[in-house]
């Protein structure tokens, strides 16, 4: 064990804040140590925007289904995989960027969220907390509105950031074994192991101190899973100039 790794494994999602404001100052270290991230091919493809105004702050807490949590943190970051630097950088030098590739799509996609990891690791290292808010996607189209988002660019998802006023008991994930294999990929003698992992994941919905549920993971998943979840978000991709080859 070191400090990084007790930090790692005592991550849980924070959605109580104390009314303390995390200074400019220490936001800044946590954004700068993110952009530590690995990159794929050097393209930083991503922007982070703060979202202070109240308004913004309402009408995105509306559109993520009336999360509290959206209005309580002191700080909401929204981010955005991005590729319009890389636009500009081809346009500086007489070229003409070759965009709408689904490829690209994946990468700027995987470095916003490497980096967004990255802010809340480095966020709980320094005693604060905080959640991914996957649910802006529900309108995208009004976040690009609202933060004025440009073609070649659109949101991911937004993150709380806090100072905890709460300690939710840990989110059991599977046994190392169930994702962990050797050589080649197999999945199919996973049924004792997740069949542990069902009671272990169905006490913890038990024994919670809010919302509780009496689930295992795969009842849940199954739920979740069998359902449509914002079908809109192709068509919007296409829209922003991603996916289109
Ligand atoms: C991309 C992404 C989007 C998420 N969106 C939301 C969200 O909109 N609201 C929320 O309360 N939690 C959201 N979460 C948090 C997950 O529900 C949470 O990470 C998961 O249940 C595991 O719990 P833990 O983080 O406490 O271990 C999101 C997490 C990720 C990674």
């Amino acid at each position: 064990m070191n400090s990084t790794i007790e930090t790692m494994q005592s991550h849980r999602s924070i959605r109580k804040y104390k009314d303390k404001a995390i200074s400019d100052e220490m936001l800044e270290t946590i954004l700068t140590s993110a952009q530590g991230a690995a990159t794929s091919s050097f393209v930083q493809a991503y922007t982070i925007i703060r979202v202070d105004d109240q308004q913004n702050r309402q009408a995105i807490a509306k559109i993520s289904g009336g999360q509290q949590w959206i209005l309580d943190a002191p700080v909401f970051l929204i981010f955005i995989a991005d590729l319009n630097r890389l636009d500009a950088a081809c346009r500086k030098h007489g070229k003409e960027m070759a965009d709408g590739y689904m490829e690209q799509f994946i990468v700027a996609t995987v470095d916003t969220a490497l980096v967004a990891q990255n802010t809340l690791l480095a966020a709980e290292s320094m005693g604060l907390g905080g959640v991914f808010i996957g649910s802006i996607r529900n309108n995208p189209e009004k976040i690009c509105d609202m933060l004025e988002i440009p073609e070649n660019a659109y949101p991911v998802f937004g993150m709380c950031l806090g100072y905890p006023d709460d300690l939710p008991p840990l989110k059991p994930r599977f046994p190392l074994e169930a994702i962990f294999k050797k050589d080649i990929y197999r999945i199919d003698g996973d049924e004792a192991v997740l069949n542990a992992y069902d009671e272990t994941t169905h006490e913890y919905y038990l024994s919670r101190d809010s919302n509780l549920k009496d689930e295992t993971w795969r009842l849940q998943m199954a739920g979740f899973m069998s359902q449509i979840v914002r079908p809109h978000m192709k068509a919007f991709i296409e829209s922003k100039g991603f996916c289109i080859r």
